[in-house]
């Protein structure tokens, strides 16, 4: 049976939000939907993780991001990560990096961009073709050129995640990626979720304009059964000549501090009490740090337990260092990630960075606890984050 949508006025959520009474509420998932989360996660995640800490000096990936497109059909103020016109990767390349993912170990697969729906029917013979070869397949969506046909078509190829970004309720200057827009695409998403056995969330990057945007995406997330994952906006660690919003990023600044904080205080009470979030208490409690540059050195696991792949074929170790001019290697030549040079590197660059993706691959991965908490929520929650 499919989960029922539960119909609500986003606008009602957007301008009239009011705290949710009901804070454990039935997630409408059935048994077989859990098992089959559980047992993907456990095949994809669990596996290859065992296998690194058994191995601990071989290069073993966790998580690898393949970037499809540079291109996408919205130009949010923040994102360094698009690039008009540009080719995207060739079907040849993106399936010889899927076997050279395969090749070391790892099996889980993320595509990005730019916008990866840029291309749907490229996007859904790789995934077709990724999930025959036993990966866990996630697709992140600002979810405008979905459909009902595509979602159809991409849950039969066996896409794992769909993760929808969102960044306000209603339309509001500046914010282009808002639930409203994209309203039934979210509903028939939700509803064929487990008939196609996909996970969706919310993907939500807090900036300055959106502090109670955030708030109630986050219940109308926490209503519909679904899981939700917080970006904190960053200016870029790279100048980009293509980015043109250098001083008009929605960054944050001294007079969001104290609304920032209200806003993690509650994002970390709504964890505690169950919502279900990709973000871990410490990565939400860090983004107060961060906003006033006070982080100190993390230690992130890029380069190590995940990698990008870019349109080429080419590696680097983040999305943040996407344009990072040193020879990482490439998938026909293998993989130059030399532990110094990436220590070095994130002495410098981790205190400015808040990686959504590396902070919670750091935090899982650092005990089994924590590894075996992380599988447990995917039977119980169904959520999943590597954005
Ligand atoms: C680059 S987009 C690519 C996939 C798709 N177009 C989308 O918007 O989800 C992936 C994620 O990066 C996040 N992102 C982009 N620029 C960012 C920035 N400057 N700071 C934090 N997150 C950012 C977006 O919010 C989005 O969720
Ligand atoms: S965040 Fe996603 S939707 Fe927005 S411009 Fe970047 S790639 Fe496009
Ligand atoms: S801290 Fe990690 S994710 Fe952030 S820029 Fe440095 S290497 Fe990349």
């Amino acid at each position: 049976m499919p989960t029922t949508f539960k119909e609500s006025k986003f606008s009602d959520y957007g301008s009239k939000w009011k705290p949710s009474t009901h804070c454990y509420p039935k997630k409408n998932h059935n048994k077989r939907y859990q098992v089959y989360n559980f047992t993907r996660a456990y095949r994809s995640w669990f596996i290859p993780y065992i296998k690194s800490r058994i191995q601990p000096d071989k290069f073993r990936p966790l998580l690898s991001f393949l970037y499809t497109d540079l291109n996408c059909n919205l130009d949010c103020p923040y994102c360094y990560s698009r690039n008009k016109h540009k080719e995207g990767m060739t079907l040849q390349v993106a399936k010889d990096a899927v076997d050279w993912l395969q090749s070391v170990g790892c099996r889980v697969l993320a595509f990005m961009g730019g916008e990866p729906l840029i291309r749907k029917d490229f996007l859904i013979e790789l995934t077709r073709y990724a999930v025959g070869k036993g990966f866990f397949v996630y697709l992140p969506t600002n979810g405008i050129l979905m459909n009902e046909a595509f979602i159809d078509e991409i849950g039969k190829a066996g896409i794992s995640v769909i993760n929808l970004a969102v960044d306000a309720v209603d339309r509001h200057k500046g914010i282009p990626k808002y639930l409203n827009r994209i309203k039934s695409q979210f509903q028939y998403l939700v509803t064929q979720q487990q008939k196609y056995e996909y996970i969706t969330f919310f993907n939500i990057n807090i900036t300055k304009h959106n502090l109670k945007d955030v708030k109630a995406l986050t219940n109308i997330a926490h209503d519909h059964g679904i899981a939700t994952d917080y970006h904190i906006n960053e200016p870029p660690q790279i100048e980009y000549e293509h980015f043109q919003h250098g001083q008009n990023g929605a960054w944050i600044t001294e007079t969001e501090f104290q609304a920032v904080d209200e806003l993690v205080d509650w994002l970390i009470q709504k964890n505690i009490e169950g919502y279900t979030m990709v973000n871990s208490v410490e990565h939400l409690n860090a983004m107060k740090l961060f906003i006033r540059r006070r982080l100190p050195p993390w230690p992130c696991l890029a380069g190590k337990s995940s990698m990008i792949i870019r349109l080429d074929g080419s590696f680097t170790p983040c999305m943040e260092l996407y344009g990072s001019d040193e020879d990482w290697g490439n998938i026909y030549e293998g993989h130059n990630f030399d532990p110094n040079i990436l220590s070095r590197l994130k002495k410098n660059c981790s205190p400015n960075c808040l990686s959504t993706c590396n902070f919670q691959v750091n935090h899982y991965s650092s005990s089994l606890t924590f590894s075996l908490q992380w599988l447990a929520k995917h039977a119980y929650s169904s959520f999943l984050g590597v954005s």
